[in-house]
């Protein structure tokens, strides 16, 4: 029987840069989100181990063993066979998670498949820094380089579009563009938020600390947060490392806004859905 996982986008509404490590690995506080827009990972039974790309963002992405999905059906267990097969939504190197949620959903997957245990999300830390917060896709607040991770139960409805100029920003160089390493943490207790709007004002008092950097590694980025904050939604930031930005609106009103700016910006990836909230 096939088994099929879902990896969705990843969306850091905040992400505070509070240190770094020997290794040179730095230290995070970020309220980390997902969203119902995503890839799709299917295994079916194989002697051997095999991944096809496809889907509209599949052009460049490798289906051998240097693609994250392979390695992480070979941390899984080294010998098993699956066909395995990504379709690919999300933008590559766009600072979404894209190619770690693919490697959360194939360990789902071949979990599945294979009638292996899941490893715990910490124990997932060596296949990226953000493989571990991918495992459970809801809201959860990230700390250290990824994998001490709480959840935040308590999120209100809301939309996000997503928006990428289609320019990929290598995670590394925007982290060398840094010029501080050691500032200011979150608040130690997060609020309740009653409502989407509450929770978009508290996200106006937080930070990404990789936007700025970001912004002189891929310029692009500027001109996408200028053409979201002009549509005045209730907020709107650059996620992860870039170069994807998001919108936050009420539940519901993500759509409208989506087709607004694919009209305006034919060369851009926009896309937009509800956050998956824990239902648990
Ligand atoms: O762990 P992952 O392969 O996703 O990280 C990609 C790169 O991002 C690392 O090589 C490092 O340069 C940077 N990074 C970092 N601190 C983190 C996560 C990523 O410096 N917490």
């Amino acid at each position: 029987m096939a088994t099929e996982a879902f990896a969705p986008a990843k969306i850091n509404l905040t992400l505070h840069v509070t240190g770094q490590r020997a290794d040179g690995y730095h230290l995070l506080d970020s309220l980390v989100v997902f969203c119902d827009v995503g890839d799709t990972l299917s295994a079916a039974p194989a002697d051997r181990l095999s991944l096809r790309v496809d889907g509209p963002m599949a052009a460049g992405v490798p289906d051998d063993a240097s693609n994250l999905v392979m390695r992480a059906a070979r941390f899984l267990d080294l010998s098993r066979g699956a066909a395995m097969m990504l379709t690919k939504r999300l933008p590559v190197a766009s600072g979404i998670g894209g190619g770690s949620s693919d490697a959360a959903a194939a360990l789902r997957a071949l979990s599945a498949l294979w009638d292996v245990p899941l490893p715990s999300p910490e124990e997932t830390l060596p296949l990226g820094a953000d493989v571990p917060v991918c495992m459970t896709p809801r809201p959860q607040r990230i700390r250290g380089v990824g994998a001490r991770l709480c959840p935040v139960p308590d999120l209100p409805t809301a939309d996000l579009v997503l928006v990428n100029p289609r320019l990929p920003v290598p995670t590394p160089a925007v982290f060398g563009a840094l010029t501080r390493r050691d500032r200011s943490p979150m608040p130690e207790e997060l609020p309740r938020w009653p409502d989407a709007a509450a929770l978009a004002e508290w996200l106006g008092t937080m930070r990404n600390d990789l936007e700025a950097p970001a912004i002189r590694v891929q310029p692009a980025i500027a001109d996408v947060l200028r053409v979201l904050r002009a549509e005045k939604p209730l907020h709107a930031a650059m996620s992860g490392s870039g170069a994807t930005c998001y919108a936050l609106l009420p539940a519901g009103q993500g759509a409208g806004l989506a087709e607004t700016l694919k009209a305006a910006h034919p060369g851009w990836w926009v896309a937009s859905g509800a956050i998956l909230r824990d239902t648990g």
